[in-house]
């Protein structure tokens, strides 16, 4: 038999990607910011998980985070530097309305709307196009006090934020993405507990899924009305989830697990209708009554664009009970599970390459998932709004900062980008996460996901090799497997 030596990487024949094809990276506000009293800002509920003893590793909170705030002009001449062609960023929600309750918005700080305004303006002279998401998980923690995302009131307030935010910068902002991730929010928001505002109330997280849902399609709407021209998206951090075999038992698994992570929300905001088997399973958590008459087709809002977030692969088996039950789902082990109603379900930790969050890496999953939504609403534009990998880097003793392993993470994913896009799937950019090392949620600054490394003593940020190979993928068009 003879062997085939596997060809090293980056020496095949580049794939090309279509013209126009937008490279950017991505970052969320309360992970990169600092400054959290600024302008009046008052505490999102990452403010106060983060202050709560015990709840980020090593105590890490978001008080300084990078200190884009102050540094964003620099950050910008970086993306420059790189030659990004667009910036995917969060703007914090308790910047804008401060003293926002249930019942009201309250006043809008116009020192809060000027940093994004100015940042903007800056993108824009140099040639990067803005993309902003409005919620990416700094609930304002008044809103929270009031039940949060199992309250409905916190749905129609994100409504009128969506619209004064979308008021602002419309005129130069062309792409408004509701909400990043609503499944992070409701089941490690609402059920595991692992990020904020950590609670572990089942029947609260799937009332937060449907206000989510809910705030996407009202959000989706109060934003075309104050931005008619601007593009609307959401994004979703869909699973390929994986049976370990066809054996019905794990065909059941992978159901449950693909209604809860995917369809519970793909099903409501595209087609304006909740699964039927989910709310079934779910039944003897809630009987769903927070659904009211009419919400599916508020959300179905207007959507022009489906963004997918996209890490690491889902695989699943039935669990027999017989053995210690494995979690690698790669959520993190909270107080509680985030997979309702899957008693029966584990998340085998497979062979093979891992990230330093213990990921799994298999790029074919971000082929599939894209196929997958072109197939079921081929009018939408696709963009991959988040991917990329946690890695130890190698600080060289001249200053280099060296990550091999996201430099060939990052290869195999914009191959696979390219896949999907030549099998016929409208992808039209991807943003990698992220553009600098930040505050991991609950893994504080211990896992650095930057293609810019920054030293967190003196928050100096030095291009990776990721950064330099990202900057040879954009300027060719073109990757080489
Ligand atoms: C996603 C989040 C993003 C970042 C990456 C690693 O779930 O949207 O903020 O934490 O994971």
């Amino acid at each position: 038999m003879t062997t085939v030596s596997p060809r090293p990487a980056g020496t095949g024949a580049p794939l090309r990607f279509p013209p126009g094809f937008v490279f950017g990276a991505a970052t969320a506000a309360y992970q990169i910011e600092g400054a959290v009293a600024a302008g009046g800002r008052t505490p999102s509920i990452w403010d106060v998980f983060a202050h709560t003893p015990g709840r980020v590793a090593g105590g890490d909170t978001g008080d300084v985070a990078d200190d884009h705030y102050h540094r964003f002009r620099e950050d910008v001449a970086l993306m420059a530097e790189l030659g990004l062609r667009s910036y995917r960023f969060s703007v914090s929600w308790p910047r804008i309305t401060p003293g926002v309750s249930a019942s009201r918005l309250g006043p809008v700080s116009a020192e809060g709307l000027a940093f994004y305004s100015e940042l903007v303006d800056a993108l824009l002279a140099a040639g990067i196009t803005p993309a902003v998401t409005l919620y990416h998980w700094d609930l304002p923690q008044a809103l929270e006090d009031a039940g949060g995302w199992a309250n409905r009131a916190t749905a129609e307030r994100f409504a009128e934020y969506a619209g004064v935010v979308a008021g602002a910068l419309g005129d130069r902002v062309g792409l408004f993405t509701t909400l990043n991730e609503p499944w992070c929010s409701a089941f490690l928001g609402y059920a595991s507990g692992v990020h904020a505002p950590g609670r572990t109330e089942p029947a609260g997280a799937l009332a937060a899924v449907h206000h989510l849902n809910l705030a996407h399609g009202l959000g989706a709407a109060a934003v075309r009305r104050a931005a008619p021209s601007a593009r609307i998206a959401l994004t979703l951090n869909l699973a390929w989830v994986r049976p370990e075999t066809d054996s019905v038992l794990d065909a059941d698994a992978a159901r449950r697990v693909d209604g809860l992570q995917n369809r519970l929300f793909l099903d409501p905001t595209l087609h304006g209708r909740y699964p039927a088997d989910v709310l079934a399973d779910t039944a003897a958590v809630t009987d769903w009554a927070f659904i009211r008459p009419g919400d599916t087709e508020l959300v179905r809002g207007p959507l022009d664009v489906l963004g997918v977030n996209y890490y690491s692969p889902t695989p699943v088996r039935h669990w027999t009970r017989e053995r210690p039950r494995e979690t690698a789902d790669g959520h993190g082990d909270g107080a509680a599970t985030p997979w309702l109603c899957c008693d029966d379900v584990e998340f085998p930790r497979r062979s093979g390459p891992r990230t330093d969050m213990g990921w799994g890496i298999d790029p074919r999953g971000l082929a599939e998932l894209l196929r997958r939504v072109a197939a079921e609403r081929p009018d939408l534009e696709l963009m991959v709004t988040e991917n990329g990998a946690a890695f130890p880097d190698t600080v060289t003793p001249d200053g280099r900062v060296l990550d091999p392993d996201r430099v060939a993470y990052l290869r195999a994913h914009l191959a696979a980008v390219h896949d999907a896009v030549a099998s016929g799937a409208r992808v039209s950019a991807y943003y990698v996460w992220s553009l600098l090392d930040n505050f991991e949620w609950a893994w504080g600054y211990a896992k650095r996901f930057g293609i810019v490394h920054v030293d967190y003593a003196t928050l100096r940020r030095t291009p990776k090799s990721s950064a330099l190979y990202y900057a040879d993928v954009i300027r060719a068009g073109a990757v080489t497997p």
